[in-house]
């Protein structure tokens, strides 16, 4: 479904993405790790539209996003990796603005607001202004802003950052739910067992490049080795 071909993008002398290569199919989750630096953003930024490549290409069931800004519009979600809310308005004035930049008129929206507010959990809070919201709350609302117009794949940017285990569960569930309905996900995140959970498949990134691209369970398998072949040389050493 998607198709990144060799996307690249430095900031001065600086090479965030180094002409990376993947694809994902239709209902993958496949979750993007790196540590802090790697170019995770930089590339969820090109391939929602944000960020412009320097070289390379994202396309989606064959299209060109960069010759189709309206595929774009009305197949990608994004949800950032830094909060987008208004404080001081509701959670239902907040996906209404949402709502408003995909294009989506009053009458379709009230509906999908509902919606999104509901499968991610917060139904009962859509009249309380976020300001009085948990810091797990404003994540999940953050969710709910990237689904209104029921894209096809979801960019998620470090969606569970700063909130306690109890509001991660609960994301996790949201997120299940969005692959249930067949939804394609790309997940970036730092922590291997959140990818371990949710994702079929794993990209590491590191200083712009792609480094292993695999399932979890073959990384689990290779980890594994590695750890049991740590144990036979460090006996051996002792012995
Ligand atoms: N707007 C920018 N201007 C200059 N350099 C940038 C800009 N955005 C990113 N970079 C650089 O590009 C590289 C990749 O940054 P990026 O934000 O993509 O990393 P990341 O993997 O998302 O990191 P984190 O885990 O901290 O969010 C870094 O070296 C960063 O300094
Ligand atoms: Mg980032």
């Amino acid at each position: 479904m998607l198709q990144v071909d060799r996307l690249s993008k430095r900031y001065g002398d600086r090479v965030a993405v180094n002409a990376i290569s993947f694809s994902i199919a239709q209902g993958e989750t496949v979750g993007l790790l790196g540590p802090n630096g790697a170019g995770k953003t930089t590339a969820i930024g090109m391939i929602s539209g944000i960020t412009r490549p320097d070289a390379g290409e994202v396309s989606l069931g064959g299209v060109s996003l960069a010759q189709n800004a309206n595929a774009l519009k009305r197949h990608v979600g994004l949800v950032p990796q830094d909060l987008a809310l208004y404080e001081e308005l509701s959670a239902s004035a907040n996906l209404q603005l949402f709502g408003g930049l995909y294009g989506l008129g009053a009458a379709e929206l009230q509906p999908r607001a509902k919606t999104a507010l509901a499968l991610v959990g917060l139904a009962h809070r859509d009249t309380d202004r976020v300001k009085t919201f948990s810091g797990g709350m404003k994540r999940r609302l953050n969710i709910a802003g990237a689904l209104l117009h029921d894209p096809d794949l979801i960019l998620l940017n470090e969606p569970t950052v700063g909130v306690d285990p109890q509001s991660r569960n609960a994301i996790f569930d949201n997120l299940e739910e969005l692959k249930r309905r067949g939804k394609t996900l790309l997940y970036t995140t730092h922590y291997m067992e959140e990818a371990e959970r949710l994702c079929d498949r794993v990209l590491i990134l590191d200083h712009g490049q792609i480094l292993a691209n695999d399932t979890v369970a073959h990384f689990k398998q290779q980890y594994t080795n590695l750890e049991a072949a740590r144990r036979s040389w460090s006996n051996r050493g002792s012995a």
